[in-house]
């Protein structure tokens, strides 16, 4: 027997998966103007983000550049972990290292070592000048400028600046402003009354924050930085927690016994912020709710991806939109907080908007962002127009690196649930994003939200038909792309 009422309730008992596709969003009473509508919103339970824009933890979509230039527009990238442990790690350190207020963990020499050493030193780190310190005392600076043209046999203490100009360790954004500015140095050390390095200013990121002001930054100043996990590398986790702010358990399937037992463990071990996922229906969040200690948030929606195939090769699946839902009311019913992060299928802010209206805090987007320069996908030309290769982490080339095989079930490891091809390419991601925010201001504009959480509110959907879906899209118009003779 199938279940005590039968095979025929399998039927009636079940709910129609809806799709992006099939939903359209009500215009409703409005009050806000596009312009006033307020995008921040959580991550993840302890990280908050300015826009709700989230990269896929892709081997095309996010790397370091990506995850840079993301969370400096105001979203998160989630660096993808088909690497090496040590890769990864250095990913995310390249991230927590972009830019800070103040740098506490500064890369420093001894005066004692050579001008040829210091130089590679600058080189590997990518900047400018290095603090000279005996033991913790600060005895000088080194600047590109001093090593340039200097023998690299010499040593530091030779070339150093000695009159280095400091600041006292709590020295505030403003105060550092003015004595940069006064001395016309770029690079400020901050000491301790005993002439200990505890820190280093730079104009660099002072100059980056004010050109940045809506990024998403921790509480350093440093920019926020996610990164994918597999439930059963707990040495990656562990190595990965020491840098990044979120980490995002990255299996198809999440609602599985061994994964949770191997979270459990991670949750145990690590404090970071960690992400779990993918689920997709009401039972998998409340069990993931009632069963798993210290989660902070829900990655959501299997199968919807644009270069998934799992819904076609298996049958198993959970639409992002259907998937939202049934998250969204658990974490109600439960009186939880945890943030939703809507996962696959989003082809434009419309589909945002509609994710976020049924519950969730954040979208997550791989074939959009794939389509930028920051992604690392290779950008190849077709019929004199500009792609950047795109591919699914179940694709078979992205399986063949065998790094992350373990995000498919055990039998499925010889089954592709991918494919590979490729995205139009659109220039720098701050293209694709104010295109997104722009569409999303726009719809929660319609919808009368000033905030997601409104939004929440607010937004009422409706279902359409597939011939609804054509009239939807500009018809009985010959477009200029789809016009014979264009340029
Ligand atoms: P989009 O629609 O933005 O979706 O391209 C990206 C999301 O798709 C998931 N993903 C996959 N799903 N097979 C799958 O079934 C795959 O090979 C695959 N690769 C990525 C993932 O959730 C991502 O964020």
């Amino acid at each position: 027997m199938a279940s005590d009422k039968g095979f025929r309730a399998k039927f009636r008992d079940s709910d129609v998966a809806v799709t992006f596709r099939d939903l359209i969003l009500l215009p409703g009473w409005t009050e806000v103007e596009p312009s006033q509508v307020e995008m921040s919103t959580q991550a993840s339970l302890n990280h908050s983000i300015n826009i709700p824009f989230i990269s896929s933890p892709m081997d095309t979509v996010t790397e370091s550049d990506m995850a840079i230039s993301l969370a400096r527009l105001g979203g998160l990238g989630v660096l993808h972990r088909n690497c090496t442990i040590e890769e990864e790690a250095e990913m995310a350190r390249k991230v927590k290292r972009a830019e800070s207020l103040i740098i506490k963990d500064v890369i420093t020499i001894s005066p004692s070592e050579t001008v040829k050493y210091a130089t590679e030193l600058m080189q590997k780190h990518n900047i400018s000048g290095l603090p000279v310190v005996q033991g913790e005392h600060l005895v000088g600076i080194l600047t590109g400028r001093d090593v340039r043209f200097a023998d690299p046999s010499l040593l530091t203490s030779d070339v150093m600046t000695k009159k280095v100009i400091t600041a006292p360790a709590d020295t505030d954004i403003e105060g550092a402003k003015e004595i940069l500015h006064k001395h016309r140095v770029e690079k400020l050390p901050l000491i301790d009354k005993e002439g200990r390095l505890r820190g280093l200013m730079t104009i660099k990121d002072i100059l980056l924050r004010g050109r940045f002001p809506n990024a998403a930054r921790d509480e350093k100043g440093q920019l926020l930085c996610g990164a994918a996990v597999s439930p059963f590398d707990l040495k990656r986790a562990k190595k990965l927690s020491e840098f990044a702010d979120i980490l995002v358990i990255d299996v198809a399937h999440f609602h599985n016994a061994n994964v949770f037992a191997a979270t459990k463990k991670i949750l145990e071990e690590v404090e970071t912020d960690v992400i779990v996922g993918s689920i997709g229906t009401y039972s998998a969040a409340e069990d993931i709710l009632t069963k798993l200690d210290g989660v902070a948030g829900f990655r959501v929606g299997i199968g919807s991806g644009s270069i998934c195939t799992t819904m076609e090769a298996t049958k198993a699946g959970s639409p992002t939109v259907y998937a939202t839902a049934q998250v969204a009311d658990a974490v109600r019913t439960y009186g939880s907080k945890l943030p939703i992060i809507a996962d696959g299928g989003i082809r434009g802010p419309g589909d945002a908007a509609v994710a976020l209206s049924l519950g969730a805090s954040s979208v997550m987007m791989g074939n959009l962002f794939a389509r930028s320069k920051e992604a690392p996908g290779t950008l190849i030309t077709i019929g004199g127009r500009y792609y950047k290769q795109y591919r699914g982490m179940g694709s078979p080339s992205a399986m063949a690196k065998r790094l992350a095989t373990d995000r498919y079930a055990q039998p499925s490891k010889g089954l592709p649930e991918g494919v590979e091809g490729w995205v139009p390419y659109k220039g720098e991601v701050s293209v694709v994003t104010q295109e997104l925010v722009a569409g999303l201001q726009a719809s929660m504009g319609y919808s009368g939200a000033r905030t997601i959480h409104e939004l929440w509110e607010k937004a009422r959907l409706a279902g359409i038909t597939n011939s609804g879906a054509e009239e939807a899209r500009p018809h009985d118009v010959l477009l200029p792309s789809e016009h014979p003779d264009r340029v």
